[in-house]
């Protein structure tokens, strides 16, 4: 998406985590060609602090904390954002949201017989419900644009494996990530007649980051053996190369793994 002027194209990501994973390499990757970055996650230190780390390096960021993954909260941050980023007919400082990446996710990884109504609602509300809002929040906006480079939007849907197959562990958090996929593909076949361009990504494999860093310790070079596991880096590269898609051939499902991943 080119940039005219000053008048920057607004992306909003939900789901930043502590900052070493997809959602923000995707933000530091779309800043730098020329996105403003609204971060929406829970842990306002972390979000700030990206966000200060984007401004450094010339980019425009905001971050927008929420105290849940939560239909309310959601529609509560995308009204935060329309203050801070009015749509461009509103004024000076106006930002067309052109891309929303849903990276949030709530895993729960039991045995079904030990997986609790909670857990169920819980995941459900996360991977589910909330992202029906984030779809709904996102495409209303899209709506009022003109089509710029073939298209209105983008929203991308981060997936994994277990949005695909079940396993033992995943009753709970493959029903929501089957559920996401769902929406993601009905969303795809509704809006793409408004050049809104819906994707759905399925990550088979596990990312580098903080928390499967923890996971992995003592695996041999799990860390720095770019054949078994993801980088968030080039998830984000992949991101944009959805974002950049030409409207005469759209994907909406891309799936990626490492070289050596079994599957
Ligand atoms: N990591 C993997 O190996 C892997 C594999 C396949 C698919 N995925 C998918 O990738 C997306 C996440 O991207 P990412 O793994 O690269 O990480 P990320 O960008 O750092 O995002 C982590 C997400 O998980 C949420 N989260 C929930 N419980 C958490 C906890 N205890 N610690 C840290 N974060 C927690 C975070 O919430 P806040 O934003 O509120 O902090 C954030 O939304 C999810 O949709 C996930 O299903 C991940």
């Amino acid at each position: 998406m080119a940039t005219s002027g000053i008048l920057r194209p607004l992306a909003v990501i939900a789901g930043v985590g502590n900052a070493t994973g997809t959602g923000a390499a995707t933000a530091r990757l779309l800043s730098k060609h020329g996105y403003s970055v609204a971060l929406i996650a829970r842990g306002a230190g972390s979000l700030r602090d990206l966000a200060d780390e984007i401004k450094d390096t010339g980019g425009e960021a905001e971050p927008f904390p929420i105290p849940e993954y939560s239909p309310e909260a959601i529609s509560d941050a995308f009204s935060a954002i329309r203050n801070k980023f009015p749509s461009p007919s509103t004024g000076v400082n106006g930002r067309p949201l052109r891309v929303a990446i849903f990276n949030a996710a709530q895993g729960v990884f039991k045995p079904f017989l030990d997986v609790t109504p909670q857990d169920v609602r819980e995941t459900l509300e996360v991977n589910v419900t909330t992202a029906f809002t984030f779809a709904r929040e996102s495409i209303l906006d899209f709506k009022k644009n003109d089509i710029a480079d073939g298209k209105r939007g983008t929203i991308i849907f981060t997936g994994a494996t277990a949005a695909l197959r079940g396993n033992v562990m995943t009753s709970v958090f493959a029903a929501g990530k089957h559920g996401q996929r769902a929406l993601s593909q009905s969303l795809a076949k509704e809006f793409g007649k408004d050049n809104i361009h819906v994707a759905h990504t399925i990550i088979d494999g596990q990312i580098l980051t903080d928390r499967t860093r923890s996971y992995n310790d003592g695996a041999s070079n799990w860390e720095t053996n770019a054949d078994v596991r993801l980088s968030p880096e080039s998830i984000a590269s992949a991101y944009l190369y959805l974002v950049n898609q030409d409207r005469s051939a759209w994907t909406w499902e891309l799936d990626l793994r490492p070289a050596h991943e079994k599957w």
